[in-house]
């Protein structure tokens, strides 16, 4: 069956629309909703049925768990048994926002949610949309991004649709998403902080505020998965990137030339301010240099306007992994693994 799509204006909810897609969560159902980041696929947190639907419309393996959205502080106490002071302090100043926290979990979460971890990840969005949603649902709701397994993360509801179409029961369109990348999840052992995932809050912001954290092996044990599938966020086009360094520009003509001269459907996607060096070829544009939130706003969509024109390799410029630019390389460089 086709999904019923509920289209709310961001800047003015309609408290009736959200009651309705929240009843739907309350039976059991799927409700896809944006966040600040990107929309994510929602069911009750604590019904482990409705959570294993959200499996199964995935087409997400079982050991890869999920994120646990909460609307208040006070949502984490039936959730997690203790929380570090660290996570305390981040949560203070990031939440609500892009920012999850792996924290021990308590016994009322399924194992299904947690893939049978001892942790649990939380998240309280900014999102207006969802806060309400979670709200007005009385419950905490468990949501991965509303793509299927592998794909860009969805950043408007018709992407949603495009992957998920006849198996959720609500899609919530509430626009384009703000920041565009997933929020950034954070895991704490006894005396280290680990960033598992880089996100829409930067290494350097989490730095100011709880000093040192380090960048998580995908070896260690609290890296649940994000490094046991390397290929991910992945457009169909095969994902070609190329560093950053002496004779970039010139590197990714040659690049985009032969897989041309193969027969193969290639674009280049670069920096704004970087088209007029691909004159000739076709180029979509990520955000210039100097401004990572518009980068990050389009990656995804590029990812999917490419697969929709057919192309076969997407050639990409990199940069540095600073700030932001850290979050969207990674995603980049997750897309081309395996390609
Ligand atoms: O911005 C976001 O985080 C979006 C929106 C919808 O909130 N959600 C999202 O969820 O990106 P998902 O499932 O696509 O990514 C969740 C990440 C995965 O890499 C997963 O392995 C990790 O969080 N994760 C979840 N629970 C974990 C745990 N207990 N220990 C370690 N990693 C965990
Ligand atoms: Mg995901």
């Amino acid at each position: 069956m086709k999904p019923l799509v509920i289209r709310v204006d961001p800047l003015k909810i309609d408290l009736e629309k959200i009651k309705k897609a929240a009843g739907v969560i309350i039976k059991g159902g799927l409700v896809a909703f944006p966040t600040e980041t990107v929309y994510g696929l929602g069911a009750a947190a604590l019904d482990e049925r409705a959570v294993a639907g959200i499996f199964s419309a995935k087409k997400r393996p079982l050991d890869d768990p999920l994120i646990v959205h909460i609307a208040e502080n006070s949502g984490l106490k039936e959730l997690v048994k203790v929380v570090p002071d660290k996570a305390k302090n981040l949560m203070e100043k990031f939440w609500p926002g892009p920012l999850t926290l792996v924290l021990k979990k308590r016994e009322t979460v399924p194992d299904i949610v947690t893939t049978g971890l001892d942790t649990v990840a939380v998240r309280m969005p900014s999102g207006k949309i969802a806060l309400k949603l979670i709200e007005l649902s009385g419950t905490p709701i468990a949501a991965p991004s509303a793509n299927l397994f592998g794909r860009p993360s969805p950043t408007s509801a018709d992407h949603v649709e495009e992957d998920l179409g006849e198996s959720v029961d609500v899609i919530i369109d509430g626009g384009d998403t703000d920041i565009g990348i997933e929020s950034t999840v954070v895991a704490f052992s006894e005396d280290e902080v680990f960033i598992l995932r880089p996100g829409g809050v930067t290494l350097e912001e989490i730095e100011s505020v709880i000093g040192r954290v380090s960048i998580c092996p995908p070896d260690n044990s609290l890296s649940a998965s994000p490094g046991k599938y390397p290929r991910h966020y992945s457009p169909e086009a095969k994902v070609v990137l190329v560093e950053k360094g002496p004779g970039q520009k010139e590197r990714v003509i040659r690049e985009a030339q032969d897989n041309i001269g193969k027969g193969r459907k290639t674009g280049i996607m670069c920096f704004a301010g970087n088209v007029p060096a691909y004159q000739g070829f076709d180029v979509k544009e990520l955000g210039p240099l100097e401004d990572a939130r518009l980068s990050a706003s389009r990656l995804f969509r590029i990812f999917r306007e490419f697969d929709r024109e057919g192309y076969d390799v997407i050639v990409a410029e990199g940069t540095e992994e600073e700030g932001l630019w850290a979050a969207i390389m990674n995603r980049i460089r997750k897309a081309s693994a395996g390609s």
